[in-house]
């Protein structure tokens, strides 16, 4: 059981396993996955729920364990886009059976392409490596069908340089973050990104819900402005083509309203206050010309 809003890989890793992705609804505030929408939808089928810790901030990580315990599931977290956020005092992808973190060159932290799996069961972190290695554990003896999921030396070197500055990087996202939300806080039609106060958001995306005019009139506003925009996602996963036909389906009212109204702004870490004050300067006037 997973979030239809989220990119596709998410979706996508759930059928590589032989399973089929159920959908749940997401919470509008966060734009995660809502756990009130979970537990009508666990079947004696059901495996596992995969939460996305969708643009840097977690689900609610407490509600979703609680169910997960409540029916002997697995709960593996999709931390692609959260490096650094927090829950409750806690790193996210230590707060379920495993998380999942992608090192793609857009992430908070890269290493020019990759991932890592954490885990605190050495189990499940055995079998990991056995994947990864082609099924062995023993070189050239091989107990299972796995996969060259190898990280090179390189990328590992890349990665290892940018945990050093990993931490700096979410800060100047989140002052950032602050910094439009302050500038934003006022302006017609705009809901600007919900933070909760213990949990810690590193806003890998900086995304907005515009609740006038058209999202993509919005869009093209901005973009003939020359401020760079993104939708984070347009498509509920249960619509894309490919998964119309797997016969893959869901119906979750509020990920489509998100998919139709939610846009990304810039948030990175070399934005200085001047392209800060040109993003509102337009979100403002964009405001103004939409009904
Ligand atoms: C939410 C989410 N899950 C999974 C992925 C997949 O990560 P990767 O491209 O490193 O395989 C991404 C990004 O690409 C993502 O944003």
């Amino acid at each position: 059981i997973s979030t239809p809003f989220t990119f596709i890989a998410t979706g996508n890793s759930i059928i590589y396993t032989g399973a089929t992705p159920v959908f749940a609804d997401i919470d509008l505030k966060t734009y995660t996955i809502d756990p009130d929408s979970i537990e009508a939808l666990i079947t004696d089928k059901t495996k596992a729920i995969l939460p996305v810790q969708l643009y840097g901030q977690s689900a609610d990580m407490d509600k979703i364990n609680e169910i997960a315990d409540k029916h002997g599931l697995k709960v593996i977290e999709d931390a692609a886009q959260a490096h650094g956020a927090m829950y409750k005092g806690k790193n996210v992808g230590a707060l379920g059976d495993a998380g999942c973190f992608s090192f793609y060159p857009t992430k908070n932290m890269t290493t020019s392409e990759g991932g890592i799996i954490t885990t605190d069961d050495e189990e499940l972190a055995k079998r990991a490596r056995i994947f990864r290695a082609h099924g062995s554990s023993i070189k050239y003896t091989h107990d299972e069908i796995g996969y060259n999921f190898r990280m090179t030396d390189i990328s590992a070197a890349i990665g290892l340089a940018q945990l050093n500055v990993i931490d700096g990087f979410n800060d100047k996202r989140i002052a950032n973050a602050e910094y439009l939300n302050e500038g934003l806080k006022d302006v017609d039609g705009v809901v600007t990104p919900y933070s909760a106060d213990d949990f810690k958001h590193v806003y890998h995306q900086y995304t907005i819900l515009v609740e006038k005019g058209k999202r993509d009139d919005w869009v093209d506003f901005l973009t003939q402005k020359g401020i760079g925009t993104g939708v984070h996602y347009p498509i509920p996963l249960y619509n894309q083509p490919i998964y119309k036909k797997l016969g893959i389906e869901g119906s979750a009212p509020d990920a489509e309203l998100a998919a139709n109204h939610v846009i990304s702004l810039p948030v990175h870490p070399s934005l200085t206050q001047e392209d800060l004050d040109l993003v509102i300067d337009a979100v403002k006037q964009a405001s103004d010309s939409f009904n």
